[in-house]
């Protein structure tokens, strides 16, 4: 099928690679011009593995083309998929839809009224409808508008993509949904994957629903390891208990630093943004304690390593890690980049590595001294944190480390106690007693 990808960040990217894999004719438009620029080149803007390469083959396939703006390829696509990031508004829990609306703006006169309009951007509920009667106004008919949200993961969105666990399509127009079905056959044939089809508002809240859920399941066994840590539990094997009970479940009951990232914060605001907008504010007054718990994570991190060095003024520090999650490079809300940034600003000097993150660290953070080499960054360190769960910081040997003092603050939960005790470290663990 010929279809058009609208905004090629994260999501859009990754969907547009994912569909022209499949073996469709994409036309992936992007406005901002290194973005698509470096795209059109076979080179990803940022870190995601598997990507990269699936990029370059579908360029050499020539299933992909990257425009600046509509023209006549896209009149010639039947679906067209609207990928543009709907972020946080600033001094506001409200998530921004100006990106969605000037999206449908550049699109209506491509449009006729056989071609079909996919919406896959996290959104406040009852956007769709807005943006349906905007689209209507452009162009005069009434057009076919659907939500299909994306439950990708950053570090494995290209098989996320692929392998969806389920398909959510929101429409009540049969034209609409028989062209989204063919557009995700090669994978419903291939994986069997369920399709559920929903209205467009249950589709729209699905998403938010889902990532509030997640955050709140992290915050829960965060607000464990806060109790864990006056009381003597230890929060790792709790959450090993609670999660054998598989109406619990034991995925996201990993405490530690908590969450961040473009999602899970922005969403869980976003969703108490609209629900108070809409009267029922009180439905998810929890949301605000998930989030409260969450930073309070950061912040427990910042005062264990005030109690270590009395003073930070002047002393070095270590942080491992500064994504928000391992396997990506994505800075966004990142608990281990506001922790360094909250001892920077307490004058410690902090050296900071991350695999995939130096150059934008160099580039945009001023009072943190970002390095390559990780023995630089742990040379003199009298304290060490590592914020994220990194492979190749799990796997450091404690015996082999050249630092100052010997503690390190383990915000993952990743370590060996043992193997780093018996190496003559001080380990600090969150939530462990
Ligand atoms: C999240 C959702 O998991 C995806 O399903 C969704 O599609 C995506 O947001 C989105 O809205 O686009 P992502 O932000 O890539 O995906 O990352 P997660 O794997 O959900 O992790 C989020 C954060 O939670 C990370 O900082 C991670 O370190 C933290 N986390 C995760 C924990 O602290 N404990 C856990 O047990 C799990």
């Amino acid at each position: 099928m010929k279809i058009t990808v609208i905004g090629l960040g994260y999501l859009g990217a990754t969907h547009a690679v994912a569909m022209a894999k499949l073996g469709h004719e994409v036309i992936g438009i992007e406005p901002d011009d290194a973005k698509r620029e470096s795209l059109a080149k076979g080179e990803l803007p940022f870190y995601e593995p598997g990507l990269d390469k699936a990029l370059v083959e579908v360029i050499k396939q020539g299933n992909i083309d990257f425009k600046r703006s509509h023209d006549e390829g896209s009149k010639a696509a039947e679906l067209h998929f609207i990928c543009v990031g709907t972020p946080q508004k600033i001094g506001s829990n409200e998530a921004d839809t100006k990106y969605l609306f000037s999206a449908i703006e550049g699109l209506a006169p491509q449009l006729s009224e056989d071609s079909v309009v996919v919406g896959k951007s996290t959104v406040p509920v009852g956007t769709a409808a807005d943006l349906t009667a905007y689209l209507a106004n452009l162009t005069g008919f009434e057009p076919k508008l659907a939500w299909n949200p994306e439950f990708l993961r950053e570090g494995t969105a290209l098989e996320d993509s692929l392998n969806p666990d389920r398909i959510v399509i929101g429409t009540e127009d049969d034209f609409a949904e028989q062209k989204i079905r063919e557009v995700y056959k090669p994978i419903t044939d291939q994986y069997n994957t369920p399709i559920l089809i929903t209205d467009i508002p249950t589709s729209e809240l699905v998403k938010a629903a889902a990532n509030s859920f997640l955050a709140t399941k992290i915050s829960f066994i965060n607000a464990m390891a806060e109790i864990a840590e006056v009381s003597g539990a230890d929060t790792v094997k709790l959450a090993e208990a609670i999660g054998m009970d598989e109406r619990i479940g034991k995925q996201f009951l990993r405490n530690g630093i908590g969450f961040g990232g473009g999602c899970l914060p922005k969403d869980i605001r976003g969703l108490i943004a609209r629900a108070e907008q809409l009267g029922v504010g009180q439905a998810v007054g929890f949301l605000t304690e998930v989030d409260e718990i969450n930073l309070r994570r950061r912040s427990r991190v910042t005062e264990l390593a005030v109690n270590e060095l009395d003073d930070p003024k002047g002393k070095k520090i270590a942080v491992l890690g500064a994504a928000f999650k391992p396997d990506s490079d994505d800075l966004r809300d990142s608990p281990a980049l506001s922790i360094a940034l909250e001892l920077a600003n307490k004058e410690a000097q902090v050296f900071i590595h991350d695999p995939e993150a130096y150059e934008q660290l160099s580039k945009n953070q001023p009072t943190l001294h970002a390095r390559e080499d990780i023995s630089e960054v742990l040379k003199d360190a009298e304290l060490v944190i590592l914020g994220t769960e990194w492979k190749q910081y799990k796997a450091l040997d404690p015996a082999k480390l050249s630092v100052k003092n010997k503690t390190m603050i383990d915000g993952r939960n990743v370590l060996n106690r043992e193997a780093w005790e018996k190496a003559g470290w001080k380990l600090i663990s969150l939530g462990r007693g």
